[in-house]
C-alpha cells in the first residue's frame, strides 16, 4: 500500500458525507483495491481536491464523486428478491383500485441498483392487474451509482440474473437475444419504469417533488450509522404520500422508525405506513 492512512480517512469522510455510507470498519487495503478497480490514478489523486471543495458543484468534482460511488457501493440485487414484499406492494396497489383515466399510483425503488427491483415490481403488477389498471402505475428507480443506473436503463441481463425466476416468467417478460445470450426486459414492462441517477441525500428535483404511494428502500440503510439512518428515514418519510407506505429489507428495523411510520402487516409482511 503506497498511500498514507490520512488518504483513506479522507476517502471515508468524503464517502460518508456524500453518500451516508460508513466505511470505517473496512481495511485500507480493501478500499484501495476497489478504488483502483474503478478509478484511474488521476481520478484517485482528485479525491483530495473533491474533498477540499465540498459543496462545490463543478464538473470535475462531480465526475470524481460519481466514480467514487461506483467504487464503494455494493450493488448486490436480484429479480423477485424477497417476493413477499412484492406481494404486499401488489396488495397496496390493488387497494388503490387504479383504473384507466384515474390518478396514477406511484412507486419508488430507492436504491434500485442495476434495475432488477423496479422491473420485478412491474412484472409482479402485470401478473395481477387488468391492463387498464397497469397503465395507471408508474415505477421510478433511483440509485447513486451511475454505472448501475446505466445497466438498469439498458434492462438487459445475463443468464445468472434471471436464474432464480420461474421459467414461465422469464419466457413471458423477457426477450432472449440468442446471439449475445442476453435476456432483455419486454418493452412494455420497461415503459412503466423510469430510471434516474440520484443520491438519497441530494435527490434530483424530478424525484423530490413527487409523493409516492409506496417506497421500497431495501438493503441501503444497513450501510449507514445511526445518525445517518435517522436522517434517511426522515427523507423517506417525506417521499411517502400520506396514507402510503415504505417497505424496508427483511429484518431491517431502525431506531426511530416507529416514531415516523406506523408498522402494519400486509399478508404477513411488515410495511411502514405514513399517517400524517
Ligand atoms: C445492495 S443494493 C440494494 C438494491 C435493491 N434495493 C435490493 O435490495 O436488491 C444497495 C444500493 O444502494 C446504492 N446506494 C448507496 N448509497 C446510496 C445513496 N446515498 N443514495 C442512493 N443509492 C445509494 C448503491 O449504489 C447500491 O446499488
Amino acid at each position: 500500500m503506497d498511500r498514507p492512512s490520512t488518504f483513506y480517512s479522507t476517502v471515508r469522510t468524503l464517502v460518508r458525507s456524500e453518500f451516508g455510507i460508513n466505511l470505517s470498519d473496512k481495511t485500507d487495503l480493501y478500499l484501495d483495491k476497489k478504488l483502483r478497480r474503478v478509478m484511474s490514478k488521476t481520478d484517485i489523486d482528485q479525491i483530495r481536491v473533491a474533498s477540499a471543495s465540498r459543496g462545490a458543484r463543478d464538473e470535475l468534482r462531480s465526475g470524481v464523486i460519481r466514480k467514487l460511488a461506483t467504487a464503494v457501493t455494493i450493488n448486490e440485487t436480484y429479480f423477485f428478491r424477497e417476493y413477499q414484499h412484492l406481494e404486499a406492494m401488489v396488495a397496496e396497489v390493488l387497494a388503490r383500485r387504479p383504473t384507466a383515466g384515474g390518478r396514477f399510483v406511484r412507486i419508488l425503488s430507492l436504491p434500485c441498483s442495476t434495475g432488477e427491483e423496479p422491473y420485478s415490481m412491474a412484472i409482479a403488477l402485470s401478473e395481477r392487474l387488468p391492463l387498464a389498471g397497469a397503465s395507471q402505475v408508474r415505477i421510478f428507480g433511483v440509485d447513486v451509482d451511475a454505472a448501475a443506473i446505466e445497466r438498469a436503463q439498458n434492462a438487459s441481463y445475463d443468464r445468472r440474473a434471471v436464474s432464480r425466476l420461474p421459467a414461465s416468467v422469464t419466457r413471458k417478460y423477457f426477450e432472449y437475444a440468442a446471439a449475445v445470450d442476453r435476456y432483455n426486459v419486454r418493452s412494455d414492462i420497461r415503459d412503466t419504469v423510469k430510471i434516474l441517477q440520484g443520491n438519497l441525500f441530494d435527490l434530483p428535483h424530478a424525484v423530490r417533488a413527487l409523493r409516492f404511494d409506496i417506497v421500497f428502500c431495501r438493503n441501503l440503510l444497513i450501510y449507514f450509522d445511526d445518525a445517518t439512518k435517522a436522517r434517511a428515514i426522515r427523507i423517506i418519510r417525506d417521499l411517502v404520500a400520506p396514507g402510503g407506505c415504505a417497505i424496508f429489507g427483511h429484518s431491517e428495523t431502525f431506531p426511530g422508525l416507529a416514531e415516523v411510520f406506523e408498522p402494519c402487516r400486509i399478508n404477513g409482511t411488515t410495511v411502514y405506513r405514513r399517517n400524517r
